[in-house]
């Protein structure tokens, strides 16, 4: 068969977007006119400084908010026609800045009412074997799997919202400054499970962070300042 051979779809694509906060006494353009593509099996980092709109960006790209400007595509379907909910319960997974675990909780059950919500069926169909297995992941024993999430360490609550996010079966995965509270070697763990999640699984995964360890471990650095961001290699 002849013809042009078929471009593969980015798996989330922003075309200029741009983004403003608008309150009574003040107008803050956060993001401008920002063109992306990102594709799977690749893991990016997000870089930037405090203020320059990164969780602002994960929130669009995430489907928590929508852009003022611009539009933004899923394997080339427009996110607001695909729908908001759909798109974070089948396809995105978000590990938040400030966590967002559900405090009156076990740390086991936080990422299991999350693959309940999702509907995400683990291979051996067992969901809470499946959970401490990522929970041990992350390095978090069924002991500690099985504490409330408020008696658990900064660092460890941290690693509770990545395992909730790991449990979720998606195309793409946000991670908020996932490694803020953790030490260098807990650190280093999760760095190799974002690979592994982007180069074994095909997954896009998406990281904002301050630290230049992690971007320099990441496939792709994006940068943003004053509301425009600019694509480096690794
Ligand atoms: N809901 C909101 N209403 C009004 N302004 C907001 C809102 N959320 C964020 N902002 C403003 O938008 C700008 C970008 O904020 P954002 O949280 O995206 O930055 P950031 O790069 O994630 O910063 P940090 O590294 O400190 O987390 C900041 O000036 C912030 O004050
Ligand atoms: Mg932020």
């Amino acid at each position: 068969m002849t013809g042009t051979p078929v471009a593969l779809v980015p798996v989330l694509q922003l075309s200029d977007v741009s983004h403003v906060y608008q309150s009574q006494r003040r107008r803050t353009t956060v993001l401008k006119q920002i063109d992306l593509d990102f594709e799977r099996g690749t893991f990016y980092t997000v870089l930037g400084p405090s203020g320059s709109g990164k969780t602002t960006l994960l929130s669009l790209a995430s489907g928590l908010d929508s852009p003022t400007k611009g539009t933004i595509h899923f394997d080339g379907q427009e996110l607001s026609k695909l729908g908001l909910g759909r798109y974070r319960n089948k396809h995105a997974a978000t590990v938040f800045q400030q966590y967002n675990l559900l405090t009156y909780m076990t740390a086991l059950q936080n990422v299991t009412t999350a693959m309940e919500i999702t509907g995400a069926r683990p291979a051996t169909g067992r969901r809470k074997a499946h959970a401490l297995e990522i929970l041990a992941k992350v390095g978090l024993d069924p002991d500690t799997a099985h504490r409330n999430v408020l008696r658990l360490s900064g660092g460890q609550q941290q690693r509770v919202a990545i395992a909730r996010a790991l449990a979720c079966d998606v195309d793409i995965l946000f991670a908020d400054e996932p490694t803020g509270n953790l030490d260098e070697d807990t650190a280093d763990g999760i760095i190799g499970i974002f690979q592994q999640l982007a180069h074994e699984q095909n997954k896009c995964v998406i990281v904002v962070t301050h630290s230049q360890t992690l971007a320099a471990r990441s496939d792709r650095t994006l940068t943003l300042r004053k509301g425009r961001v600019t694509v480096g290699g690794s």
